[in-house]
């Protein structure tokens, strides 16, 4: 998609299709709808009158041939009381009517931003929400049937803002928007035609054109360094595992020397998971495909940090294998040890994930990382508690899970604290082990045992865990979204590497 600025008035303004948005007020009516009404001799206001035109969110009013304007078709998007209406409510507003257009084969549009957001964050917001809406699943399909691609967006409504500024906010927000459908076209993309190897060389091709450095850890230097945990998952495939590790430098850190913070993301990336000997029944199962979405929203983050270039110095720690069951895989009982040193009984082979993410932190550390993020589809227990709706925010140090709350607040990410607090501990003790990678039958609490297993290895070091089971996959489609991965955490983590800057 292309975008570009359009500086006109908004009736002189020549595109097959004029988008805004209308609130819902009682002088709905207002502003620049007030120029574009009086420009079409009155029509939005007779809409409003009639009932037709409410403002509700995502409500939809399409004219053809508007007269007294340029344009082709007038289209109103409902965006709500004025009261919430937020970067959300807008990148939906832009999505859906981008969504609605291109299924009439619109294939270009102009969406004009209102008094209020005629700044770089709206402008940024409203881009993200076209790419992100332009994104289908529909990868395989071999005839397309979502209508033609839409060609060209352009924003417009210039009065009272500088266009250097609202050109800054549609860079960043096609930088970001194009991040998350790259995160969002790894984790769609089905076990067979992604594998371990098959990430590691889309993340070391993402990485060359990025221009970040790019260091992938095959099965040999895996087990050189010990990684006893993430060998165990992946002993059951003939697939052979990967630790994609992806480094971004700053040119000038706001700080430097020893003291300089480092920030490390950690994703996990189980390309799938059929949970091993400890199998998962067949049903929905070919939905474990996405338990590879951690990994995919930190290639993602890594990719829009390249252009956005934040003052801190960034690593990646991609932990990745599929999880089957088979002769040579791990069973109940089986006792690892991880690069920690820590020893583990792994009661249930698919509670995978934090075996793989033990591993991965571990690294990370030896790296020098001075804080620690991970994202995780870590288990089902987080969807009961927060259902689709928010991502479970663990940590064990309440300042920096603030920090990463604010960003998820800024970039429109639902996210949620969770408790973590030293009793859950006493859930995971082993007979045989350190530690036991489940807790006992009928403990509950499942989503903060696995963050409880996952603590274990951040030792002092400040640790965000993100649990984004329940929020990196849309089961229905949105009328700003397709069917299928979000990016879900993409837009925190990078607000969070810029904000460290
Ligand atoms: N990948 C799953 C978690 C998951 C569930 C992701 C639903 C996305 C949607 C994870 O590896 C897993 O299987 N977790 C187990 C843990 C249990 C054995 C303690 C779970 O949640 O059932
Ligand atoms: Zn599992
Ligand atoms: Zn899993």
């Amino acid at each position: 998609m292309q975008f570009s600025f359009n500086s006109h008035p908004a009736a002189q303004i020549d595109s097959p299709a004029l988008v805004t948005y209308v609130f819902e007020k009682d002088n709905r009516i207002e502003g620049s709808l007030a120029q574009l009404d009086q420009a079409t001799g009155g029509r939005l206001k007779r809409l409003a009158d009639c009932g037709e035109l409410t403002g509700k969110t995502l409500e939809a009013t399409m004219l053809h041939d508007p007269p007294g304007l340029a344009a082709g078709r007038l289209l109103l998007v409902g965006a709500g009381k004025p009261e919430k209406f937020d970067g959300t409510i807008l990148r939906r507003v832009a999505g859906m009517a981008l969504r609605l257009l291109r299924a009439k084969s619109v294939t270009r549009m102009t969406f004009l931003l209102r008094e209020g957001e005629r700044n770089a964050e709206g402008a940024e917001a409203a881009v993200e929400g076209l790419l992100l809406a332009s994104f289908e699943s529909d990868f395989y399909k071999t005839e397309k049937k979502n209508g033609k691609a839409m060609e060209a967006a352009a924003l417009a409504g210039a009065e009272g803002a500088s266009t250097a500024e609202i050109e800054r906010g549609m860079a960043r927000g096609r930088v970001i928007g194009e991040a998350q459908n790259f995160t969002r076209t790894l984790a769609n993309e089905p076990s067979n035609r992604l594998t371990p190897r098959m990430l590691a060389d889309r993340g070391e091709e993402m990485a060359r054109e990025a221009g970040l450095a790019v260091d992938v850890l095959d099965e040999k230097r895996i087990a050189e360094l010990k990684m006893g945990a993430l060998l165990s998952v992946a002993q059951g495939s003939s697939e052979p595992p990967r630790v994609i590790v992806v480094t971004y430098t700053p040119a000038h850190p706001a700080s430097g020397g020893t003291g300089a913070p480092v920030l490390g993301l950690v994703g996990k990336a189980v390309t799938f998971d059929t949970g091993g000997i400890s199998i998962k029944p067949s049903e929905g199962m070919e939905k474990m495909k996405y338990d590879m979405a951690g990994g995919a929203a930190m290639l993602g983050v890594m990719k829009a940090l390249a252009a956005l270039k934040p003052a801190v110095k960034v690593v990646a720690v991609i932990p990745s294998t599929e999880n089957m069951p088979g002769g040579k895989a791990q069973k109940p009982g089986d006792v690892q040890f991880a690069m920690s040193g820590k020893s583990i009984e792994v009661i249930n082979t698919d509670a995978e994930g934090r075996l793989i993410l033990a591993d991965g932190i571990a690294y990370a550390k030896k790296l020098g990382c001075t804080h620690l993020v991970d994202a995780a589809t870590l288990t089902g227990a987080i969807v009961v508690a927060l259902s689709h709706i928010n991502t479970g925010v663990f940590t064990n140090n309440p300042g920096f899970q603030e920090q990463v709350l604010a960003s998820a607040r800024r970039a429109g990410e639902k996210m949620w604290p969770m408790p973590l607090d030293d009793d859950y501990r006493e859930l995971i003790k082993s007979t045989i082990a350190d530690i036991q990678n489940i807790a006992g039958a009928g403990r509950g609490g499942g989503a903060s045992v696995g963050a409880a297993f996952l603590r274990e290895f951040t030792d002092e070091t400040p640790w965000v865990h993100l649990d984004i089971a329940g929020t990196a996959w849309l089961d229905e489609q949105k009328p700003w979204a397709a069917k299928g991965p979000t990016g879900i955490a993409v837009r925190t983590l990078v607000d969070l590497a810029m904000s460290f800057s």
